[in-house]
């Protein structure tokens, strides 16, 4: 069958068999079948959706254009968390260690930004020395040693997957909820884990912006994983406001250090510990998850959890002295409130496009990032304040940008003068044939 009848047959909504969807993904992955075809595809899956088969095969033929790490040297429990992206989504930093402080192993292969949300390989590589492309070899070493390491994907690891994703995110194809659930599986499925917990976003900040499409996303899924012997489960998380107080790279990392120190903001820390202890649960059929929170506190108190980071960060080649030599943006001008009253919405979509507008994110995926930029000291939902008073501090590398991401960050808020009921964090936990 030729490539445009495949494309012609889902832009018209048919229903793609297993041998037409492993035909078109090898021949893209060799280069034999062009971007311009795959897009043309990848546009006819965003507008005609897909059946649950063919998200599955669609994964199946991604996770089989390489080759799967090689796990089975690793004698602990192996589990992995990954998020569909957010605005100042640090969670996969604390996460890691914690969960290796609690007898699991943590093989995370990470993503770089896409669209406005932030990349964990982005935040790392602002620490100087921090390696993101360790080999199969060298990715092993550092989990048999510290249980935890976050790297990027090889380029033997779901090779389908790595263009694709490159070409969607320049074609307008990345919020299809088949394309993401057949792109985070089949990374997830060839990373070698027993447990996978998912962080599906939901709201402005997120790639899935209503409950339903976030709860289909999550169910397909957990479904996938499932069936293919995974223990899995998704979390359904709000993503209307940004996530801890920091949005951009090195400020991301220092965030990170403040938390595991003792020092994290509530809605981090909240959820940094409900997905830990989702991943400690799940790799131990007999873990209470409020005794594992318990001991998650207590892994951040006595320090434990903070020396992991460093000497997982140390292992991939970064500095021991993080907090020295993270970059500073030359100029940090604040935002202030225009009225008195609480914070009642802080809109993740706008501070996103501050830290795109300040060099944070990528425009097109070879782009670079600025390490430095970004946007700190977000005053959070439910926060009283004076006009006048500091809602959150641009640190930019150039005056233009600075003011245009100033304006961005300024529209993000909502001040209002009636009192603002706490927003629930977890909107709903999904679990396989849900
Ligand atoms: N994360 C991924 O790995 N893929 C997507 O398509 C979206 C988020």
């Amino acid at each position: 069958m030729l490539p445009q009848w495949v494309i012609e047959k889902k832009r018209d909504g048919g229903e793609l068999d297993a041998d037409e969807i492993g035909a078109f993904i090898k021949g893209y992955t060799v280069g034999d079948i062009p971007d311009y075809q795959m897009s043309a595809l990848a546009m006819a899956i965003y507008f005609q959706g897909m059946s649950f088969d063919e998200v599955t095969t669609l994964t199946h033929a991604m996770l089989h254009s390489g080759d799967l790490v090689d796990t089975s040297s690793l004698t602990r429990p192996k589990a992995d968390k990954h998020s569909t992206g957010g605005i100042g989504d640090k969670l996969s930093l604390l996460l890691a260690p914690l969960a290796a402080c609690n007898g699991i192993d943590v093989p995370m292969i990470s993503g770089r930004g896409l669209g406005i949300t932030g990349g964990t390989l982005d935040k790392l590589e602002s620490i100087p020395g921090y390696r993101c492309d360790l080999s199969e070899a060298e990715f092993l070493a550092v989990l048999h040693e510290c249980g935890c390491s976050i790297t990027g994907q090889t380029a033997s690891l779901a090779p389908a997957d790595k263009k694709l994703y490159a070409l969607r995110d320049v074609t307008a194809t990345v919020p299809s909820i088949p394309l993401i659930a057949a792109s985070i599986m089949s990374k997830k499925l060839a990373e070698g884990t027993d447990v996978l917990v998912l962080d599906v976003k939901c709201g402005h900040g997120a790639f899935m912006k209503n409950l339903d499409d976030a709860r289909e996303l999550a169910r397909t899924m957990v479904e996938i994983g499932h069936r293919m012997g995974k223990s899995m489960s998704a979390l359904i998380t709000d993503m209307n406001a940004p996530i801890g107080r920091t949005v951009g790279n090195a400020l991301e990392i220092r965030e990170t250090l403040a938390g595991l120190s003792g020092q994290g903001a509530d809605d981090m820390m909240s959820l940094t510990y409900a997905l830990t202890a989702e991943m400690m649960v799940l790799s131990d059929g007999k873990a209470d998850p409020s005794e594992a929170k318990k001991r998650l506190v207590d892994d951040v108190t006595s320090g434990a959890a903070l020396a992991r980071f460093r000497q997982m960060v140390e292992l991939h080649g970064g500095v021991s002295d993080i907090e020295a030599q993270l970059p500073v943006a030359r100029i940090q001008t604040p935002v202030t409130a225009s009225a008195s009253g609480t914070v009642s919405a802080v809109d993740a979509d706008k501070v996103g496009r501050a830290g795109i507008i300040l060099g944070a994110g990528r425009t097109r995926v070879d782009d670079g990032v600025d390490h430095a930029v970004g946007i700190a000291d977000l005053a959070a939902i439910g926060e009283r304040c004076q006009a006048g008073d500091v809602l959150a501090t641009i640190h930019a590398n150039s005056k233009d940008a600075c003011n245009e991401a100033l304006q961005y960050v300024k529209d993000a808020y909502i001040i209002s003068s009636k009192k603002i009921p706490p927003r629930p964090l977890i909107i709903e936990t999904i679990k396989p044939g849900e």
